[in-house]
């Protein structure tokens, strides 16, 4: 069992009069774990980093950390460093001034400054880069001295803030691979944010998906993809084909006017429900056999698949992921198995939700 290292209990953000940009956020974050907090714009990831480091106070609720309350503590007594969106290095420095910055105003021995600057560039691969001037690095160079720079300071927690975001494809994948390999390599907490959800998939212990100044839902991203609380999250998570749908009882469910044995339990009878499918899920074959009967409207190749967009009789869309072709305006069947359907509630808790999943394991 990893230890609680940073734990908010009903912390509330408001600016001014505005609307709260956080409602009620809590949550716990293990020792050692790489963190992700994943939303939409304006959905208050940023404002969580704030409160952590300090730059900014909690309007209400408390923020511990190694089970103490920091509320009132100055951001330079927090074991926490942040890797800002835009790096915020001094480009009129070199690569060992930037890094060395903090531990100069520390005040340090100046052979320990050279020995952990030295040790910080050596963990993000720039060893020998120490003369370089920042005007003279690439993207992903700069972004790894903004690590070197928030990691010499030996934080207890890493906060990234989108550091990922101005890098092109190729360089962004490379560096998830870094990313990820120094936070095991280390061990340290990273708290990372993005809007981007195949990035936190790939990197992330657990991911926090936000809107609107709320958790959504918190798990692996395997629990997350596999089972999404709500519409939004859903939606949010990969590409989703979400339909309404009726709970006519325990591992029955009613869409698109017919019935289907599923996997999910503990609703009322006749409670309206949405009903997720993902794309990958889905298979498309002979109308006979098939499970609902729809017709191919258009298909792109992708590379490894082709999606393919059907509609059934209700005008529902259908999105499908197949290795295989299929031929626009041909009727077809769909295919999927009962674990495939996953069963959404309306206005569940992320309590309530993870009560009803235990239940099914008894
Ligand atoms: N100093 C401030 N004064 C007033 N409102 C603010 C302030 N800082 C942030 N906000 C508001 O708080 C909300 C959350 O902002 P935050 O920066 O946390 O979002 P975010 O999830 O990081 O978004 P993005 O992905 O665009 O960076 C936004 O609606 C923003 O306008
Ligand atoms: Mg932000």
């Amino acid at each position: 069992m990893n230890q609680t290292i940073i734990r908010f209990e009903q912390v509330v953000k408001q600016f001014d009069d505005d609307a709260p940009v956080l409602k009620n956020v809590s949550f716990d974050i293990e020792q050692g774990k790489f963190y992700t907090l994943l939303g939409p714009s304006g959905c208050g990831k940023t404002t969580i980093l704030r409160l952590i480091a300090g730059f900014t106070d909690a309007t209400s609720g408390t923020i511990y950390f190694e089970g103490k309350r920091i509320n009132d503590l100055p951001p330079d007594k927090r074991k926490v460093n942040t890797v800002f969106q835009d790096y915020a290095l001094f480009p009129h420095m070199n690569v060992f001034e930037n890094v060395a910055f903090g531990l100069r105003i520390k005040k340090l021995p100046k052979a320990e400054i050279q020995q952990k600057v030295h040790e910080a560039l050596r963990m993000v691969q720039l060893s020998g880069f120490e003369e370089r001037q920042i005007s003279e690095m690439s993207g992903g160079q700069r972004q790894r001295v903004a690590i070197a720079r928030a990691l010499v300071n030996e934080p207890e927690v890493l906060l990234l803030d989108e550091p990922l975001s101005a890098l092109d494809l190729k360089l962004r994948t490379d560096m998830q691979y870094e990313l990820r390999e120094l936070q095991q390599r280390l061990g340290i907490t990273f708290i990372f944010v993005t809007h981007d959800q195949e990035e936190a998939l790939a990197l992330s212990d657990e991911i926090f998906v936000m809107n609107k100044g709320k958790i959504q839902q918190s798990g692996t991203p395997v629990d997350i993809y596999d089972e999404p609380i709500n519409r939004f999250v859903a939606d949010f998570i990969g590409e989703s084909n979400i339909v309404d749908g009726v709970m006519i009882a325990d591992n029955l469910v009613e869409f698109v006017g017919k019935q289907f044995e599923c996997v999910d339990s503990g609703m009322r009878s006749n409670e309206p429900v949405e009903v997720v499918i993902r794309p990958e899920d889905l298979n498309i074959g002979p109308v006979e056999g098939g499970k609902l009967k729809v017709k191919v409207d258009t298909q792109l190749f992708r590379g490894v698949h082709y999606e393919i967009i059907c509609y059934d009789a209700e005008g529902n869309e259908w999105m499908i992921h197949s290795t295989r072709r299929a031929t626009e305006g041909q009727e077809v069947g769909l295919y999927f198995e009962p674990e495939d359907i996953h069963v959404m509630r309306f206005g569940e808790s992320e309590e309530e939700f993870d009560a009803r999943l235990e239940s099914y394991d008894e």
